[in-house]
């Protein structure tokens, strides 16, 4: 592998102090340039193509590609078998995400990989004996588990967009190698297998592979072998995604989710598509926000957030005026998402209206300036358990024009912890994300109605939020994030900071993020958070609660100077890589 020339990881010893001083690093007002990319200083630089994601190792595989003349899609492709290696807690080929692209010619588009509903699950399939949801099943029993599509979109964006510079099997080789060779293990790796052991070692099949033979989790510095999976990876790479969806590979997959309680079959595993879609669209202040449609609610979400917020002024100093907007937007935004969003195959979900300045106009006399909006003079509600760290992200862009921006997951760290046997495929316990019974929160604390109940064949609705930010037609800054209902929010608040609050790249993905989901009617907001901000917050009637960080938004912003990475000081593994 050709060593990039640009590099810079983000030691642990380095998070405290990035979010503790990120507001007070963040470029005042009256400092700022009046061209936005002009801010952007901080972060490696580079001219020719840029790799952000959530582990090092990945990132240098993506920017491999890129140097040998692929384009950002080959280069995600890679990424994206790489991290289901490298980074097995979220990073897979047994889950499902979305893929947004911006083409050199201008063309949008976006590849929907989202898991379905095997055909025997129903509206009642999450629910206990008195018709409550359960979330035992739908979080940590085989039934949770939705049809994987990452291999399918993967291959999919390759066989589209790709450069033709490269074969799958050669997009997958680098992954095959490090499965096959084994990764030593950082501490990273091994503290998340501390915190989910018990549902690793639920399974023996995932303990095999995982665990020490004594059941205790790997340590810093062992290696970590996935002899099944490079297995696997090869009959991909050789055979293409019906390897995966048909034959031996779907035989095992099947059989060990029913073995485990779940429903899925063969014929689920052969249905499976990945479905190209056209992203969301809307401007804010002069840009082009690309996102993800349904069934993610990301895009819907984020665009209606911003439509919002664009009614106000945000480029001031004061940051509880700020922080006070943003959240009554997603109050209101997060409504929305529990009543209206859904698998576009199986509801009219009304995008138009939802992303409308008209409608943004609308939402935007229902808020008080001065006083927080009680969730229920807005909806009825639920509450919230937060996960933790799962789901990756990662940004890609090339020196050809193309753009990439990727988030993909398990749903849990290492999804509901179950390996097919013979495959080393983690499988995902991604159906927790239907609404199992209408106002019963998912593990995020999100409710939904009937828009979002779980039936055959079904996309669950997400949150994930891959977005590109255009310029005159041209990618600006490429985002998203891990971090369940969080992501748009995280998203969100990058693109203010950025665009409103001047920051640099780097600062806007470190500065503190607060979130509220509408339900619970509380304001989350990171440790770093100012005292005298939440208190502020508080006297206008949030509820504010601290909580640990838990989203990691890779981000690249691309200026006159080149591409600015920015991996984001949360995720202690992160890089961003470019040449
Ligand atoms: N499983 C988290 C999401 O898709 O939003």
């Amino acid at each position: 592998m050709v060593k990039p020339r640009i590099c810079l990881p983000r030691p642990l010893t380095c998070f405290v102090l990035a979010i503790t001083l990120a507001f007070s690093l963040s470029v005042r007002a009256e400092d700022r340039s009046p061209d936005v990319a002009i801010a952007a200083a901080q972060g490696p630089v580079a001219q020719n193509g840029m790799v952000v994601a959530q582990e090092a190792r990945a990132a240098h595989i993506g920017v491999d590609i890129l140097q040998q003349g692929g384009n950002a899609v080959d280069a995600a492709v890679a990424v994206g078998f790489a991290l289901a290696v490298s980074y097995p807690r979220a990073g897979n080929i047994g889950g499902g995400g979305f893929m947004v692209i911006h083409l050199a010619d201008g063309t949008d588009t976006a590849i929907d990989y989202r898991e379905t509903a095997p055909a025997a699950i129903n509206a009642k399939s999450f629910l206990d004996a008195q018709g409550n949801a359960d979330p035992q099943k739908s979080r940590f029993s085989a039934l949770g588990i939705g049809v994987p599509g990452t291999v399918a979109g993967l291959a999919l964006a390759e066989k589209e967009y790709g450069s033709g510079r490269f074969t799958l099997a050669d997009l997958v080789a680098p992954a095959i190698a490090m499965a096959r060779d084994g990764i030593t293990l950082d501490d990273d790796i091994t503290n998340e297998q501390t915190n989910i052991l018990a549902r690793l070692a639920h399974w023996p099949a995932s303990a095999k592979i995982f665990l020490k033979p004594d059941g205790s989790v790997l340590a810093a510095g062992d290696r970590l072998m996935q002899t099944d999976l490079a297995d696997t990876l090869q009959s991909v790479a050789r055979d293409g995604p019906d390897a995966f969806y048909q034959g031996p590979i779907a035989w095992k997959i099947a059989a060990a989710v029913q073995a485990a309680g779940g429903v899925m079959t063969v014929d689920d595993l052969k249905d499976y598509h990945a479905i190209e879609r056209t992203p969301v669209r809307g401007s804010y202040r002069g840009y082009d926000v690309v996102s993800m449609p349904p069934p993610s609610s990301g895009g819907v979400e984020l665009l209606e957030m911003l439509n919002i917020l664009e009614g106000y002024d945000l480029a001031h100093d004061d940051e509880t005026q700020t922080l006070f907007l943003m959240i009554e937007a997603m109050k209101r935004a997060y409504a929305d998402r529990a009543l209206f969003l859904g698998d576009p195959e199986t509801v009219k979900v009304p995008v138009t209206k939802l992303v409308s300045k008209s409608y943004a106009a609308d939402l935007r006399a229902g808020i008080d300036p001065e006083h927080a909006t009680p969730a229920r003079a807005i909806r009825a509600g639920g509450d919230s358990d937060p996960e933790g760290h799962n789901t990756t992200h990662f940004s890609i862009v090339d020196r050809f024009g193309n753009a990439v921006s990727n988030t993909y997951t398990l749903n849990f760290s290492y999804g509901v912890g179950l390996v097919a046997d013979g495959t080393g495929i983690l499988l995902n316990n991604e159906l927790d994300d239907f609404a199992a019974k209408p106002e019963a929160p998912n593990a995020y604390g999100l409710i939904g109605f009937e828009a979002n109940e779980p039936g055959p064949g079904k996309r669950p609705v997400s949150s994930m939020t891959p977005t590109i930010v255009l310029k005159d037609g041209k990618p600006f800054l490429v985002t998203g994030s891990p971090g369940g209902s969080r992501i748009t929010t995280a998203v969100l608040q990058v693109i203010v900071n950025v665009i409103d609050r001047g920051m640099s790249i780097a600062d806007a993905v470190a500065a503190p993020r607060v979130h509220n989901q509408w339900q619970p009617d509380q304001v989350f907001a990171e440790p770093a958070a100012p005292a005298d901000v939440i208190a502020a917050l508080q006297a206008r009637g949030d509820k504010v609660v601290q909580q640990r960080p838990f989203t990691s938004a890779e981000s690249i912003l691309i200026t006159p100077e080149g591409f600015i990475g920015a991996a984001d000081p949360r995720s202690h593994g992160a890089l961003a890589v470019g040449y």
